[in-house]
């Protein structure tokens, strides 16, 4: 089940530039979500050096304002302050800086150095999202922002207790998208949703049962 909750800021008059519905990274972002053998040595690498060859340009072309909504999430989205903070595909770190306002520690993972070299708020980790070099249960809670998920590798490093925070800084414009519905789906029996909006950014916390 979801909770929507209403947004707290006025809807935006304009669409955003870009409609990622149709962008490569859209069937990516299904597939890893609901076929876990697709993600393949080889598409890991298609995908690196994809975010290698932009990472240069990541900052100019996606406006840092996008991840506004971040402390809105985590305060509406009922997350608990402290703890253990794993941010998968943190890319140049825009999510990041809200989050060490959050969390006690922040862990910031990606799989492209490219982007990481442009991180320095937090502790960084180059892996892969899919095979974290973490322990079974070591953290509070995930945040993927604009960041595929692996259902089965989230759920194995979160503590019982621990949350997902899923967030698309253009909402269903996003390439790498899932919708709610599809959120709960992928992640299994067992979790409950609370989402909203924040000016073109959609957000879901998942919280388990
Ligand atoms: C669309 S970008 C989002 C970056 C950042 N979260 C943001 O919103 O600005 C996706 C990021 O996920 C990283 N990524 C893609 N696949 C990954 C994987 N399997 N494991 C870790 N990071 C991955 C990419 O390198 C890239 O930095």
């Amino acid at each position: 089940m979801i909770t929507y909750l209403p947004a707290t800021t006025a809807p935006p008059v304009e669409l955003p530039e870009m409609d990622g519905s149709s962008h490569p990274m859209r069937a990516v972002t299904q597939e890893a979500a609901f076929q876990a053998k697709s993600w393949t040595s080889q598409r890991a690498k298609e995908v690196t050096d994809f975010f290698d060859e932009i990472a240069p340009n990541w900052n100019e072309r996606i406006p840092a304002g996008e991840m506004a909504g971040i402390p809105d999430a985590l305060e509406r989205g009922q997350v608990e302050r402290g703890g253990l903070c794993l941010e998968i595909g943190a890319g140049t770190g825009r999510a990041t800086v809200h989050l060490l306002k959050w969390f006690s520690q922040v862990i910031a993972v990606d799989i492209s150095m490219e982007m990481l070299k442009q991180l320095d708020a937090a502790p960084r980790l180059m892996a892969d999202g899919a095979q974290l070099p973490c322990a079974d249960e070591a953290a509070d809670a995930v945040l993927l922002a604009n960041m595929f998920l692996f259902p089965a590798e989230v759920k194995r490093v979160l503590k019982p207790q621990g949350l997902v925070i899923w967030y698309n800084s253009i909402g269903e414009h996003t390439p790498i998208h899932l919708t709610d519905k599809q959120l709960l789906e992928a992640l299994g029996d067992g979790w409950h949703g609370i989402a909203s909006k924040w000016s073109h950014a959609t957000w879901c916390v998942l919280h388990r049962q």
